[in-house]
């Protein structure tokens, strides 16, 4: 019998019609029957400044850590902008991470995953949310990677969605392989 989870995930591109966000999408779709997925809205949230954090959480930043505190496990989908982390995702990450005594990102299960046209599928960007998580000493998965290249030839003929055989064979990958890493910890 599988323990019921709670999963977060974070999209990295505000983009409408995200590759990103058609990697998220497939990932909820092939999520195991036991997991609930819901997304974590990062667009709204300030630039981190300690002024406005001193003055107490915005809403949108309460909202975020109680979501990151609440799940059994996170998946950050990230895209690489000049091979690194867009300043969204990197400013949600800062902010979930104060204060760092008390961080909810601690000992909290993540996994990473990403899409490019190019062809190392956001490598660096996700290498760079991985030391960003290390140093907030989450329990990020050490793999199955999952690098989604030449992301812009995988999709329906509609161009809505992601249905190369192969990504929706790695995704299943990552979601069992997730499921099971987050069952050490829990
Ligand atoms: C500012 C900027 C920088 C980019 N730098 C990279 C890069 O370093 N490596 C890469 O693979 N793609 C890069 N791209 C292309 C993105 O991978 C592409 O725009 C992708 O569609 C963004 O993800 P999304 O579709 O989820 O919004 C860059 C795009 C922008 C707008």
């Amino acid at each position: 019998m599988n323990t019921n989870r709670s999963i977060a995930i974070i999209c990295g591109s505000l983009r409408k019609d995200s590759y990103n966000r058609k990697l998220m999408n497939l990932i909820s779709e092939k999520a195991p029957d036991h997991w609930t997925v819901s997304e974590i809205q990062i667009e709204t949230l300030p630039f981190y400044n300690a002024d406005i954090e001193a003055e107490g959480d915005p809403e949108s930043v309460h909202m975020l850590k109680e979501a990151i505190g609440h799940a059994d496990g996170v998946i950050v989908v990230t895209p690489e902008y000049n091979s690194g982390t867009p300043a969204v995702l990197k400013n949600a990450l800062d902010w979930a991470s104060r204060p760092v005594k008390t961080t909810v990102l601690k000992q909290k299960p993540f996994a990473i995953a990403g899409a490019s046209p190019g062809g190392a599928g956001s490598a660096h960007s996700q290498n760079q949310v991985r030391q960003t998580l290390l140093t907030l000493d989450a329990y990020t998965m050490p793999g199955p990677k999952l690098l989604v290249s030449a992301v812009h030839q995988k999709l329906n003929d509609e161009q809505t969605a992601l249905n190369d055989e192969g990504t929706v064979r790695r995704v299943e990958k990552f979601v069992t392989s997730f499921d099971a890493w987050i069952n050490h910890f829990n």
